[in-house]
């Protein structure tokens, strides 16, 4: 059976820092409020002119050098925004040219803060089909420029980054003690729609909008939703909470980690935690947390490595992956 294995990942994060001391000289807020409700403390912020796309291929690159693999070589890039560079040509289009990619295909895709596990099953599906050989699963975005920064409802919880993995094809036995993508879960309810949004886009107003989110809602249904397909991921394979070494969880809030973490028994040591620090970064936060991971030894080959998010739309989803 086709096994989609992760063998490389990498990140990237904008040189400037903004804590939350700095965000309160502008906005009616502070420090002990933003750590208290959210855990972040600081978030990275791209420079002016820094794009999606500069993220994107910066964290690609980063990618393929420790998977020891040449742009060239990539037949798949799946790249998730909700902060393209353009409303057209999809960003994956300029990444695949900055890495020295001129054969196989790319495109983007939109969930949100789901974004990279939609982009994860997409390109796992690829490669289980015997389309692609190698892909490159990326999570890319510049929130600062969608948040309205006069907002402190919004303004103080999202950050800018980019995250990305490199997938190759292999042989498994199709069991759970299969190396690679196990199994993938999505979901979305668009009846909530309305609770998570940007009000701008080129078919309504013609603007780009800015981020409006029913925050206490939101938390909610990420609590519920993501208990659901955690339960989901785990039956399909046969596992239970205890087999999980590590879960990389999207970095929305640091009290819904808490809780995932309560839900399946774990100590939150087992939780990988970036949020203090970068803050939310949507469809990046999971590869960013989960190269932190790989990167500092914590996740080692063979580990059980749940990924899990919940977004606008909404939409959410997991992933079971055995690295
Ligand atoms: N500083 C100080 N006070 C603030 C701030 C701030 N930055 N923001 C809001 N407040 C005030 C509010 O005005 C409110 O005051 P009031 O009681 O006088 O009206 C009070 O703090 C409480 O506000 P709530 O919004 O009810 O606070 P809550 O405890 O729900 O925390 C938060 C807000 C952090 C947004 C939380 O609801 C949350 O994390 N929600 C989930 C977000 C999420 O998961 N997003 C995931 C997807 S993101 C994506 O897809 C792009």
């Amino acid at each position: 059976m086709l096994r989609s294995l992760i063998v490389g990942c990498g990140s990237y994060l904008p040189a400037r820092v903004v804590t939350n001391d700095e965000l309160a000289r502008t906005v009616d807020t502070s420090d002990e409020w933003i750590v208290g409700r959210s855990g972040i403390r600081e978030r990275h912020i791209a420079a002016e002119g820094e794009t999606t796309s500069d993220l994107a291929t910066a964290a690609a690159l980063n990618a393929l050098k420790m998977a020891e693999i040449e742009g060239s070589e990539v037949d798949l890039i799946v790249l998730a925004t909700a902060t393209p560079d353009h409303t057209f040509p999809a960003t994956a289009t300029k990444v695949q040219s900055r890495i020295g990619m001129t054969g196989g295909f790319a495109f983007d895709v939109q969930a949100v803060c789901s974004g990279f596990v939609y982009a994860l099953a997409v390109a796992d599906n690829f490669i289980r089909a015997g389309q692609v050989r190698t892909a490159l699963v990326i999570g890319a975005e510049t929130f600062s420029r969608i948040v309205d920064w006069t907002d402190r409802t919004t303004c103080v919880l999202f950050g800018d980054g980019a995250g990305a993995v490199v997938l190759r094809a292999g042989e498994g036995r199709g069991d759970s003690s299969d190396r690679g993508v196990l199994s993938t879960h999505l979901h979305s309810d668009g009846r909530h729609h309305d609770l998570l949004y940007v009000d701008g886009g080129p078919s309504s107003t013609g603007k780009v909008g800015h981020v409006c989110m029913a925050g206490r809602e939101v938390f909610r249904h990420a609590v519920s939703n993501l208990a659901e397909v955690v339960d989901e991921a785990l039956a399909a394979n046969g596992l239970k909470p205890g087999d999980i070494d590590w879960v990389v969880p999207h970095q929305a809030n640091l009290r819904i980690l808490e809780g995932t973490a309560r839900k399946l028994g774990l100590p939150m040591e087992r939780m990988v935690v970036t949020v203090d620090r970068h803050a939310n970064t949507s469809a990046a936060s999971v590869p960013l947390a989960l190269t932190e991971a790989v990167t500092d030894g914590r996740i080692k080959k063979g580990d059980l490595v749940l990924l899990e998010a919940m977004g606008g739309g909404f939409t959410w989803g997991a992933g079971l992956v055995r690295m």
